[in-house]
């Protein structure tokens, strides 16, 4: 049977929420990845050392199972002083950026993304070296909501040259053209925007499991980031953005942005990257360029892969929470090995 090895796989962009919930989806990423850098968009969000610490322990508990490191980051606000942030740097490897309200609990994001606003936090995190992590969506046409984003992506890595910047979840082709343009810009992809399109949201019967921001875009979209994916680009991260919401938060009349897709992105990642003879490229792909990028010496662990059928389960579930994945009910070809 043909197998495949993943060495010390990394998810540079993933929700874990909390409570019940945590406990639920946390050790689905932990039994495959041995880190990941979790998103601070909880409610309330996290923008204190003291709810940063908390979280973070909160997590080691869900996952003490296995051997991860949750990199946690903070929730950008534009009143963080210097000496906070120096004060908080070890302590974080990332901060996110997020307009007010472009997505889930990100009402008390930014409510400008000029950069003579953002300037004292962004100049604190420069001189810092802390990385910036961005949704970089405006409130236009939600399909053109990331395209109208790339200038300001350009306003700021221009002027902040030495900080690392991230745009986070890319889904289109002027995102991965950016790339190469600035030194100091960097990208995650998720899995699902590299297997589908708008088409598969909403082409046919509508699938609240597939709805996430931003939003699936059009096929020449994931064309150039599958493209980028599979070449392992080095500035181009594996981040699942697994954002999972109770079942009755997807079913129903409002239904929550997000894809729930730790407990299978190993096996699809491994089952796409095959289909396009690009294996060779998969570990850069989900764990050496994210090294790079953030500097990180990661924990040695191998996990296998073998090409054998997996049904994938109609939901997760753990007391009143359930949670239903991406390809629920449906066979992928790859698993992981016992
Ligand atoms: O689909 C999404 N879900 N996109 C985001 O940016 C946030 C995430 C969430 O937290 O549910
Ligand atoms: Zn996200």
């Amino acid at each position: 049977m043909k197998t495949f090895e993943i060495n010390s796989a990394l998810d540079m962009h993933l929700h874990l929420r909390d409570g019940e919930m945590l406990k639920l989806v946390g050790p689905h990423t932990s039994n495959t990845f041995v880190g990941a850098l979790i998103m601070p968009n909880l409610v309330p969000p996290i923008t204190t050392k003291e709810a940063l610490l908390s979280y973070k322990d909160r997590i080691n508990e869900a996952c003490i199972e296995d051997d991860f490191d949750p990199h946690v980051t903070l929730f950008f606000q534009n009143d963080y002083s210097y000496e906070f942030l120096k004060d908080i740097k070890d302590d974080i490897i990332a901060i996110k950026l997020y307009p007010a309200g472009i997505t889930t609990n990100s009402e008390t994001g930014v409510s400008s993304m000029d950069v003579e606003v953002l300037r004292p936090t962004l100049e604190s995190m420069s001189k810092l070296g802390i990385p910036l992590c961005i949704h970089g969506e405006t409130n236009g046409f939600v399909m053109d909501r990331e395209k109208e984003f790339m200038p300001i992506y350009e306003s700021i890595a221009s002027s902040f040259p030495d900080l690392k910047i991230i745009m986070e979840h890319i889904t289109t082709k002027e995102a991965v053209a950016l790339l190469d343009k600035y030194d100091n810009l960097h990208a995650t992809v998720t899995l699902h925007h590299l297997l589908i399109t708008l088409d598969d949201v909403a082409g046919g019967m509508l699938q609240p499991h597939l709805f996430c921001k931003p939003i699936a875009k059009r096929p020449e979209d994931r064309s150039a980031l599958l493209n980028a994916a599979l070449k392992a680009h080095p500035k181009l991260m594996f981040g699942s953005d697994s954002a999972p919401h109770p079942k009755h938060k997807k079913e129903c009349c409002g239904c929550a942005a997000g894809v729930f897709t730790s407990p299978i992105a190993l096996q699809v990642l491994t089952e796409l990257f095959e289909e396009h003879d690009a294996l060779d490229n998969l570990n850069a792909f989900v764990s050496l360029n994210a090294q790079r990028v953030y500097n990180l010496k990661p924990i040695p662990k191998t996990i296998k892969l073998v090409k054998k059928d997996f049904v994938v389960p109609a939901i997760y579930e753990r007391d009143t929470e359930k949670v239903v994945p991406m390809y629920a009910g449906e066979t992928i070809a790859w698993s992981i090995e016992e």
